[in-house]
């Protein structure tokens, strides 16, 4: 039996809950000029309709993570693959991430990060499995707090399918 998709947030909530969060980050950023960096590739779909819903002045940056291995759980090894182009050193920047689960990935990345002398780092996740975590990591702004299920859709993939679904699903009869 192939796995099953069952919605966990529609369309229309993921929708409402981003305009929020862009109203949350207009009030903060509004007079300030921000970096805002897409962590790939989970996040590329909610940072395009998030940046839509913030008003500042803002430059888009790209970088890639990858975690070892294709399975449903995180290896507990993270690399970089693709850095960003820009410097981030005297710069505010928005890290906007797709799911924080152990945090291993957003931990990694705020060290790098922070070693470049930035202003300052405004973390920023659609989904945040809390029950997950296993080492701390600084979570500014979350989308949506959810249990510890695989998820899939609005950019999260498992094994590089799903990722156009406009909804977040949880997967189930995994194997
Ligand atoms: P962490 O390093 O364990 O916090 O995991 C972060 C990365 O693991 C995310 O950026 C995702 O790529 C992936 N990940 C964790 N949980 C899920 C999930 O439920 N569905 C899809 N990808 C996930
Ligand atoms: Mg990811």
């Amino acid at each position: 039996m192939g796995p099953n998709l069952s919605t966990v947030i529609s369309e229309k909530d993921l929708q409402k809950r981003i305009k929020e969060m862009g109203e949350t980050l207009t009030d903060k950023f509004k007079n300030t000029s921000v970096l805002a960096v897409c962590v790939l590739k989970g996040s590329f779909i909610f940072f395009a309709d998030l940046i839509r819903q913030i008003e500042c002045d803002m430059n888009c940056e790209f970088l890639c993570m990858s975690s070892y291995g294709s399975l449903a759980h995180s290896s507990g090894e993270v690399k970089l693959i693709m850095d960003l182009n820009s410097s981030v050193q005297g710069r505010h920047v928005l890290l906007v991430e797709d799911i924080i689960d152990t945090g291993l990935t957003m931990n990694y990345l705020q060290k790098v990060l922070e070693i470049r002398k930035p202003k300052s780092v405004t973390t920023v996740t659609l989904l945040h499995k809390p029950d997950a975590k296993k080492v701390d990591c600084k979570i500014d702004l979350v989308g949506f707090k959810i249990p510890n299920d695989f998820v899939v859709g609005y950019g999260l993939d498992y094994q590089n399918q799903y990722r156009h679904l406009p909804y977040i699903a949880r997967l189930e009869n995994l194997n």
